[in-house]
């Protein structure tokens, strides 16, 4: 899955700028922000997706892929390590708000100190988020709380040079369980970070995640949520035998992802009792100069307020 979930992240933060005007141009750069998709490109979209779900995995696969998720993206860290996913650029121009204000004074970060903030990521993989938000608050009063149920992706990242127990407290958790076990209480979180991590979750349990995490989101808290969208040129490219149900699919690796419509993200985070800050489609353009191959890409990107 090498061009998936990071592939944005191995540009420079340039985009959210360059809009295609003149279709002669379309080689002259490697990406485009803002792309309107026309009738066509709509219709090649459905009948590619027409023929991907025609043949759906077999119930007893499809079992063996929920109940062995965390098995799957394990195996997934032990061939990759950290190397997969690098420097997420645009995560501060995205999410302005986790640069935080330097600290004011001396105090020492005490879960019980108010002026801390506290950051949750899910499902953080090896800290491809974590590390650039502990890097950029150096000089603030920042705690950042991250899980994954892949206990190889939380060891690397305490053995990652970069590591400081005490300003980061990673932990294993599987967010589709039954039973949580976290590190921090209800209503103390400030953020909540979910990028490229919902869509690993059955459809199903969606729901349930998210009325989970809202509890410990403080008043005036927010989720920050980045992830595919419908249409996407990784969803067009699944083959005849990989889909589970609509717009669930497993990769040959046996992880799992899902394609998300605006209304759907809306519909997860307002049943939740939360109140939308923002919810958009990135439509970009990636271009294969050398191959002259055209790649859109959608992204739904949404903030959620704790009212
Ligand atoms: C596509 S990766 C994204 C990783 C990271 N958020 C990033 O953007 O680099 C999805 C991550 O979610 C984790 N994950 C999937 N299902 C999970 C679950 N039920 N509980 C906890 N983590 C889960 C996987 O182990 C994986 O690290």
């Amino acid at each position: 899955m090498a061009d998936e979930f990071n592939s944005e992240a191995r540009k420079k933060p340039q985009f959210g700028t360059r809009f295609l005007n003149n279709q002669e141009n379309v080689f002259q750069h490697n990406a485009w922000d803002d792309v309107e998709w026309n009738d066509d490109l709509i219709k090649q979209a459905q009948e590619k997706l027409k023929l991907n779900s025609e043949i759906t995995v077999p119930v007893e696969d499809q079992v063996k892929y929920e109940d062995e998720a965390n098995i799957f993206w394990d195996k997934f860290y032990n061939i990759h390590q950290n190397r997969f996913f690098k420097d997420r650029h645009w995560l501060f121009t995205e999410f302005p708000e986790l640069t935080l204000k330097p600290n004011e004074s001396e105090s020492k970060s005490q879960a019980s100190d108010p002026s801390q903030i506290n950051i949750f990521e899910v499902g953080c993989g090896v800290g491809n988020t974590v590390f650039p938000i502990l890097d950029t608050n150096s000089d603030s009063n920042v705690m950042v709380y991250c899980c994954d149920f892949s206990e190889t992706a939380i060891s690397l990242i305490k053995e990652h040079p970069d590591f400081d127990g005490k300003r980061c407290h990673p932990f294993v958790l599987d967010i589709s369980s039954n039973s949580w076990n976290v590190p921090f209480p209800e209503n103390s979180l400030n953020y909540i970070i979910l990028i490229f991590v919902l869509s690993a979750i059955h459809p199903d349990k969606m729901q349930y995640v998210i009325n989970q995490l809202v509890k410990y989101l403080k008043p005036g808290g927010q989720i920050l949520f980045r992830d595919y969208g419908k249409y996407d040129m990784v969803e067009l490219r699944f083959k005849p035998g990989q889909c589970l149900t609509d717009h669930f699919y497993v990769r040959g690796d046996g992880t799992r992802v899902y394609f998300f419509s605006e209304d759907e993200v809306h519909k997860i985070f307002s049943s939740a009792g939360l109140s939308q800050t923002q919810l958009y489609s990135s439509k970009r353009l990636q271009v294969n100069r050398g191959k002259q191959l055209k790649m859109y890409r959608i992204w739904i990107q949404a903030k959620y307020q704790k009212l």
